[in-house]
């Protein structure tokens, strides 16, 4: 490992924590080939249907519960050791920080948190609450509105883009693991990188017209291409 601490920046999506039993949403079999993203992550769905969603939800939280980071969680944790790491993720299941990553942002919310249906980022109104108890309706936030799942709905704004956009201008090493890279303002994180830093992409997929310019793919599942991608950084 260089000896010299970089200040590495990792962009990940649920192919990240696929090997863990979360469903990833695009692939085969994926969360939005089964279900309806616009009726279970919009804030109109959630008001034409409010059961419908906290069903959905309630069923990744139950999901999340019994899941364990895998391999992969655990060696961008244990990075820290020699790097300066922050990990920007879409994901919103906290496998991250169980494995033990410190700075974890999460753009797309996170799934141990509820919060009210009025007031979405209003700290006061954000609470974690434990995974294996449903939300149901009739539950109330602290303003006296419906409790919702502390996500980020397609067309709500990302809290966390500003500084996750910073994070990545200042990456010294720059690696993308497990996302399509299809869903935006997210995706374009990958284009603010300086063009002289390494770039790594995991993913076992082709890629097929999303290989971001710059990038190496490592072309294997996260859990594989982890140790790959951990020698790459070692001798840079
Ligand atoms: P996608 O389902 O769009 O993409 C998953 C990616 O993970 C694909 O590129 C797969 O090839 C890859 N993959 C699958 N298995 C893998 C494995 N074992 N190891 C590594 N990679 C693997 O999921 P995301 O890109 O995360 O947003 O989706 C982005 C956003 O779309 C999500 O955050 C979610 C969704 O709508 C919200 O819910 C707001």
């Amino acid at each position: 490992m260089a000896n010299i601490r970089q200040n590495v920046v990792v962009f990940t999506g649920s192919g990240v924590s696929a090997e863990s039993g979360i469903s990833t949403f695009r692939d085969k079999n994926g969360l939005w080939e089964k279900y309806d993203a616009m009726k279970l992550a919009s804030v109109d769905g959630f008001r034409d249907d409010p059961e419908a969603v906290l069903d959905f939800y309630n069923e990744r939280r139950w999901q999340l519960f019994d899941a364990k980071p895998n391999h992969a969680h655990y060696a961008l944790a244990d990075l820290e050791k020699h790097h300066d790491v922050t990990i920007i993720t879409q994901n919103v299941d906290d496998l991250h920080e169980r494995a033990g990553s410190s700075k974890v942002i999460h753009l797309h919310g996170e799934l141990t948190k509820v919060t009210s249906s009025l007031n979405r980022e209003d700290d006061s109104c954000i609470k974690y609450y434990p995974l294996n108890l449903p939300i149901y309706i009739g539950h109330k936030a602290d303003d006296g509105s419906q409790l919702r799942p502390y996500i980020v709905w397609f067309g709500e704004y990302l809290r966390y883009m500003d500084e996750a956009r910073l994070a990545v201008e200042n990456a010294d090493i720059f690696i993308v693991i497990g996302t399509s890279l299809v869903v935006y303002p997210a995706a374009g994180l990958v284009g603010y990188a300086q063009p002289e830093v390494p770039k790594f992409l995991v993913d076992p997929s082709d890629m097929e017209g999303h290989l971001p310019i710059g990038f190496k793919h490592i072309k294997a599942k996260a859990t594989e291409g982890v140790d790959i991608l951990m020698n790459e950084i070692s001798i840079l």
